[in-house]
């Protein structure tokens, strides 16, 4: 991996894995730029890095262009979970679409290297199990998740063409179900839900019948998985599959979580929301084969980090 000092511009840089990304950034000798327009982010998952003289902060909103200095420019700004994207869906296209255009244009004008935190919400509610990058997904283009879902397969057609047309070097990381300290204690994903839920002791609540499954992936893999991703050979623009493969059910989840909180909150059944896939599995075996790289954190152990961390918050105001 190319070592060299860089200028790296994160946008997103203040939320949960763009404040990850920008630390690690740091520890590697790189100067930061984090842009963000705070709509999920906040300044205390970026307090530490402040005062870094390598680090700059820059209050932006990427539907605007702008005109910094950066070698490598890693694309995170979106919100993720669907309470926040759902929000107002037509700001979350425009930072889709508008947002890539105006960095796939700085990276034109830098000679900038472009990474896309794309989604395995591409995949939609998918027919093929595991999903493998090949695979076109099944999306509805008129659902209630479609602003995040089109959005970021709008930003992937972007990217795909910048790089046709303009000889870009793109980087496009489709990143599947990732956790664990500075997530949103509030942001409706299941991770944080369960667990703010047994921290209270309050009713766990389980969407259908918890038979439904996902793949949780620790941030620490997933932010080695993105600088990997960004430093590998030019002709490696992805779309790469970046996730933990190990599959576990809603009702494994909310088990272990009152398991290791030693909660006594019971559980609740609710209706499936509207467009909820049933299941998602990475296929890692490009990310393996291209990047070295697999995922080393067991659940178990992310969940007592992420635990520990809302722990610390007053977790009373939450859910
Ligand atoms: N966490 C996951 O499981 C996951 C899975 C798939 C993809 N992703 C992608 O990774 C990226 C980061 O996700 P996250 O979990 O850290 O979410 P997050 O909500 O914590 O971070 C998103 C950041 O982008 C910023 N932002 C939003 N709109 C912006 C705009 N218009 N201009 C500038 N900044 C803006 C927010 O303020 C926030 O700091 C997102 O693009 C998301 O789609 C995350």
């Amino acid at each position: 991996m190319d070592k060299t000092p860089k200028t790296v511009l994160v946008t997103g840089g203040a939320g949960f894995l763009g404040s990850h990304l920008c630390e690690r950034l740091l520890e590697h000798g790189h100067a930061v730029i984090c842009l963000d327009n705070f709509f999920t982010g906040s300044k205390e998952n970026i307090l530490t890095l402040l005062d870094h003289p390598s680090f700059t902060l820059i209050e932006h909103d990427v539907c605007h262009s702008i005109d910094v200095h950066a070698d490598q420019i890693y694309n995170l700004a979106c919100p993720a979970s669907p309470i926040h994207y759902q929000h107002d869906p037509v700001k979350t296209i425009k930072t889709n679409v508008h947002g890539a255009i105006n960095m796939l244009e700085l990276a034109q004008k830098k000679g900038a290297t472009i990474l896309q935190a794309s989604t395995s919400e591409v995949y939609g509610d998918p027919h093929a199990h595991p999903q493998p990058e090949s695979y076109w997904g099944n999306v509805n283009p008129i659902g209630i998740r479609s602003c995040y879902d089109e959005g970021k397969r709008c930003a992937e057609t972007l990217f795909f063409d910048f790089h046709r047309q303009f000889h870009l070097p793109i980087k496009v990381a489709r990143i599947f179900n990732t956790y664990g300290p500075r997530m949103h204690p509030n942001d409706g994903r299941v991770v944080s839900n369960f667990i703010v839920q047994a921290l209270k002791n309050a009713p766990i609540t389980i969407y259908g019948e918890g038979t439904q499954t996902r793949s949780f992936c620790y941030y620490e893999d997933l932010i080695d998985g993105l600088i990997r991703l960004m430093n590998s050979a030019i002709s490696l623009t992805g779309p790469i599959n970046l996730g933990n493969p190990v599959e576990f059910t809603m009702l494994e989840l909310a088990q272990l979580i009152l398991e290791l909180t030693g909660s006594t909150s019971e559980l609740i059944f609710l209706p499936l929301p509207g467009d909820d896939p049933k299941q998602r599995k990475p296929d890692i075996q490009l990310a393996q084969q291209q990047l070295g790289w697999q995922p080393k954190t067991a659940l178990r152990e992310g969940l007592l980090a992420t635990i520990a961390y809302f722990d610390h918050l007053d977790v009373t105001n939450f859910v």
